[in-house]
């Protein structure tokens, strides 16, 4: 690695914090930088996080070599013709038509019942009691599963993301294969029972896709879907809503647009998801040599796009520091690059459209607790630490 190249610490608690100025220097300066932690390259233009999508030179085999064993046969574990195979064959479920059923039948009930709860509550932690539950038992009904596995799903959860190639070693290795084991068994039964009785759901259409040719996925691979859901589409989509709620409160002006025009809903949504990536980067690693912004990268590196940075670049967004919740187009890549674009993204936003609303109007009052210091935390997958706000006072009808 060139020793020209700057270091800068991804791990430290300032950059996780805001590493906005940071990543903003190094796009005028030096595109290019290296990780302090790791053998890192890291790429802050959009065009070259963009590039990223080009599978010739960039792989997911370090995905694989990182956590192939514990996740098992996975859609971004995989490059080329396997990948465009479970991806088609799994695409089905994520169409507009089923993800808007679910939404019906599934999260709008969700929403309601944890807002139902919160009935008299005052000093509440957002993420906690609000952020984290939705996307949690949205995607345990995804995976077939009834309200009384979730206890035992988030245990194993906990588990199978113990395990950290940066920091971690054989004791959570060990956890995280053992948590493997545990959600092939917990998601067997369900995967039976839909078998048996495949109504109209997200796995049902998962167990009945296949090719014209009667290609399916095989149980390995299938297995290897489900389990990474919760990694995938948890702390993700927790991110995103609580730093939509919490962007929004923030920002007295953005509030009280969203009140009075229900259409600058959306358009606020994919301003928060610009402003603020719930995954950093996308990762890489180089399956031939190749020059970014003049920086020889050679095969066989990793590479991560940083997805802040290039969501921020001014040659593709004008005025790229100003929080703009009406900014059309906004062309934010949140969800990444490339055939790897974020499958679960039409998921994704369905919950933020219809937990935010929902929320905002059950407590017209809501504010950020007074005193409340935001800390965003996390290398890889970045969030705010908790987000306390006071409900407002209880209203009576
Ligand atoms: C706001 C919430 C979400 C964000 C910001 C997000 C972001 C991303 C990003 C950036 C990628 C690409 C990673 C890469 O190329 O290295 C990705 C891929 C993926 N996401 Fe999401 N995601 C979200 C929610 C979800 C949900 C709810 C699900 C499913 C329940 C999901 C399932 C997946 C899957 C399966 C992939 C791999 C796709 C492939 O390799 O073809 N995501 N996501």
């Amino acid at each position: 690695m060139g020793t020209a190249l700057a270091q800068v610490e991804l791990l430290s608690d300032d950059f996780q914090h805001d590493p906005i100025p940071t990543l903003t220097y190094h796009r005028e300066h030096q595109p290019v930088f290296q990780a302090a932690e790791i053998p890192a390259y890291v790429l802050t233009r959009f065009e070259d996080v963009l590039a990223m999508r080009n599978q010739e030179i960039y792989s997911m085999a370090i995905l694989k070599a990182m956590r192939g064993e514990i996740d098992g046969p996975t859609m971004i574990q995989m490059d080329k013709e396997e990948h465009a195979r479970n991806r088609g064959l799994i695409s089905v479920a994520f169409r507009a038509k089923v993800i808007n059923q679910f939404a019906e039948t599934e999260i709008i009930p969700i929403v309601e019942d944890l807002l139902a709860g919160l009935a008299g509550r005052r000093q509440v932690d957002l993420n906690e009691v609000f952020c984290e539950k939705v996307p949690f038992r949205s995607i345990a009904r995804l995976l077939g599963l009834q309200t009384d596995s979730e206890g035992a799903l988030s245990e194993l959860y906990r588990d199978q993301i113990a395990f950290n190639p940066l920091q971690s070693g054989e004791e959570e290795w060990n956890r995280s294969i053992r948590a493997r084991d545990g959600l092939t068994e917990l998601l067997s039964p369900a995967v039976e029972r839909t078998r048996k009785d495949p109504r109209d759901s997200f796995l049902a259409t998962i167990l009945r896709s296949e090719t014209k040719g009667g290609d399916k996925l095989s149980e390995e691979e299938l297995f290897g879907f489900l389990r990474f859901l919760l990694p995938a589409g948890l702390e993700t989509t927790m991110s995103a809503l609580s730093n939509a709620i919490y962007h929004f409160l923030s920002r007295p002006e953005v509030l009280e647009l969203l009140r009075n025009d229900p259409a600058a809903l959306n358009p606020a949504i994919e301003e928060s998801l610009r402003w603020h990536a719930p995954i950093s980067y996308v990762t890489r690693m180089t399956v031939q040599d190749t020059t970014v912004a003049g920086v020889d990268i050679p095969a066989m590196s990793v590479v991560l796009g940083s997805l802040n940075a290039a969501n921020r670049d001014p040659d593709v967004f004008t005025d790229p520091d100003v929080f703009d919740p009406r900014r059309s187009p906004n062309k934010h890549i949140a969800f990444g690059v490339g055939v790897h674009t974020c499958i679960g993204a039409p998921l994704a936003r369905a919950t933020l459209r219809i937990a935010i609303p929902r929320l905002l109007e059950r407590f017209p009052e809501m504010t950020i607790s007074a005193g409340f210091e935001p800390r965003f935390s996390g290398a890889f997958d970045n969030r705010l630490t908790r987000l306390d706000v006071d409900l407002g006072p209880v209203r009576t009808a």
